[in-house]
């Protein structure tokens, strides 16, 4: 039986849960997998990547600080990889053995909202954050036609140019055609209808951070999520947050990103192996403590 070649690379990578997660995949697939976790600095990423492959390794996940970089070693990409310009998943293509780059955080988003039965999907979202989580989602987000994706970041001067990034897609008639648009100008321009999720693609850290969030239009949200995740027992800052908003008798939903982990790393999975996993997966599996 084959053994699969696999590893995560990141600096840090100590925290990283892939190992554990790719290892269960395998375990529940019935597949042999060696997978490790990678820690390489940024002056050392190409030639670990290039030798990792020419050594017959068959996949990589990357993780910070390397998602953006990693593109300069793969030599093919994925269409949603040369929209985002950044990848978290390289594989050794088997019949030219070149390295394709992909992007599978937006789907894992999307899979995520879809396991917390967020089905608003459709409708505005605002997003908090402008860095490079929050490019890595926008895409996938825009292929599920909500009317509007508004974009909040603390330095204003940063959402401009990501919002530029995505231009409306050019749809047929039935599909709505998504707006992707600073949230300063769809509250004065346009036909602002109040938001129904607010994802957190901030990587703001203390609960003390959140208090800008009071500012925003939040009014109407039933749905919280957050791209981070926390350990088992223990709550990100912004769902504690969430939590604590009273948003009357609606229907409230708050999830942290742990699904969306789990999805993520289960379609570079399926890249690598051609294998659907088992996604059933809880934290108590993956943390010790
Ligand atoms: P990532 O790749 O994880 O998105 P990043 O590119 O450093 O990391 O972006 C982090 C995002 O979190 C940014 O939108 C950042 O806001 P700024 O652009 O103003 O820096 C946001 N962020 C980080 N700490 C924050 C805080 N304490 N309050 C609000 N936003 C914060």
């Amino acid at each position: 039986m084959k053994t699969y070649k696999l590893g995560v690379v990141g600096d840090p990578i100590s925290h990283s849960l892939s190992p554990k997660i790719h290892n269960l995949f395998a375990k529940r697939a019935n597949i042999q997998i060696e997978y490790h976790g990678y820690h390489v600095l940024p002056n050392e990423l190409d030639n670990f990547i290039r030798d990792f492959f020419d050594d017959g390794g068959d996949g990589l996940n990357i993780t910070l600080p390397h998602k953006i970089n990693c593109l300069q070693s793969a030599d093919e990409f994925s269409p949603i990889v040369k929209k985002i310009g950044a990848a978290n998943t390289l594989t050794r293509l088997t019949n030219t053995d070149k390295i394709f780059a992909d992007s599978t955080d937006g789907m894992g988003l999307i899979k995520g909202l879809r396991e917390a039965r967020i089905n608003e999907i459709m409708s505005d979202i605002l997003i908090l954050g402008a860095g490079g989580a929050a490019q890595s989602i926008i895409h996938d987000l825009q292929n599920m036609h909500p009317r509007v994706i508004a974009i909040a970041n603390r330095t204003k001067e940063k959402v401009k140019p990501l919002v530029e990034r995505f231009p409306s897609l050019d749809l047929d008639v039935l599909h709505p055609n998504t707006q992707v648009v600073d949230i300063a100008t769809y509250i004065s321009e346009w036909d602002f209808q109040g938001f129904h999720t607010l994802i957190n693609a901030t990587s703001a850290k203390e609960e003390r951070d959140f208090k800008w969030c009071d500012l925003l239009p939040i009014e109407g949200v039933t749905n919280f999520y957050d791209l981070s995740y926390s350990k088992l027992g223990k709550t990100t800052p912004f769902v504690k947050w969430a939590k604590s908003q009273d948003i009357g008798a609606t229907r409230k939903i708050v999830r942290d990103g742990f699904e969306m982990l789990i999805h993520q790393a289960a379609l570079s999975f399926e890249v690598w192996t051609g294998i659907k996993p088992d996604t059933q997966i809880t934290k108590a599996e993956l943390f010790d403590e």
